[in-house]
């Protein structure tokens, strides 16, 4: 039988608990993910006590209540607050999602679990390295390609064309379905994963693009597009609602009707 065992430094140790400030009304606790990339120790799980009276409904309202109020060496990424930048993607309650719209009141249990995005390597605490989830998306080429001269004005779409963006258009890039596909886990070096995908294909059906032979070309290899198994974690998971799944599938469907 195999024996398999994790290396030392992947263990997750106990740290440090935080506690509620006296006369604190009403406490939520939150276990968040700690590493420091200059420290010498494992990872370990923090546990903060939070006065959730004194902050706002979100988890990042709380986690920027523990930054500014507990400890200030919380290392996460945030921009808008609204679910538009795609900036505080992290796993809470051990799903993907977005910090700034999931509120902590919906997440079951004793205490609020929040780590990094899951697969990817970690920069500091809740902040995932997703230079190659970047890479790829830059891989797929994300904008017009036309040999048509440039329009006087704007390139034109009929209502009709311009609907079929619809349901890919709105992806904000946060990676919460990349990081958690089991197929990107295992060949996330050689797998696009479903957020690159869907926008391969959101450039595949824009009626004013003229590459799309090239565009499934490129697409044509046994682990760019290939290595999804329709686990559908991607559609489960995307905090916008969107289907990669679907998207992946229509594309394999392309490559099928063009070989027809
Ligand atoms: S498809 Fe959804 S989960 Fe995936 S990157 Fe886009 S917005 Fe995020
Ligand atoms: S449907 Fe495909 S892309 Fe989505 S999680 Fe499953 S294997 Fe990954
Ligand atoms: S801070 Fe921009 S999506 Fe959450």
């Amino acid at each position: 039988m195999v024996k398999l065992t994790l290396p030392k430094n992947s263990k997750v140790g106990k740290g440090k608990h935080w506690p509620a400030p006296a006369g604190a009304q009403k406490v939520k606790t939150f276990r968040i993910y700690r590493w420091d990339p200059e420290g010498v120790t494992n990872p370990k799980w923090d546990t903060y006590d939070v006065a959730v009276d004194q902050c706002g409904p979100m988890v990042l309202d709380a986690l920027i209540h523990i930054k500014n109020t507990m400890d200030p060496t919380l290392a996460f990424r945030r921009s808008c607050r609204e679910g538009v930048c795609g900036s505080c993607a992290m796993n809470i309650g051990g799903r993907n999602t977005l910090a700034c719209t999931h509120g902590w009141e919906e997440v079951p249990g004793d205490a609020v679990q929040i780590a990094p995005l899951p697969s990817q390597a970690v920069v500091k605490d809740l902040i995932p390295d997703l230079t190659l989830f970047y890479a790829q998306y830059a891989s797929i080429e994300p904008w017009l390609h036309t040999t048509t001269p440039e329009p006087q004005t704007e390139w034109l779409q009929s209502e009709k064309d311009r609907a079929k963006l619809d349901g890919l258009y709105e992806c904000i890039l946060c990676a919460c379905c990349s990081t958690s596909c089991p197929s990107y886990w295992w060949n996330g070096d050689r797998y696009l994963g479903p957020a690159a995908l869907l926008q391969a294909y959101r450039w595949l059906i824009d009626s004013r693009d003229e590459a799309t032979g090239e565009r499934l070309d490129a697409l044509e290899d046994p682990f760019k597009l290939y290595r999804c198994h329709t686990i559908m974690n991607c559609a489960q998971v995307c905090p916008k609602g969107l289907n990669p799944a679907k998207a992946i599938a229509k594309i394999k469907s392309m490559m099928v009707e063009r070989v027809i």
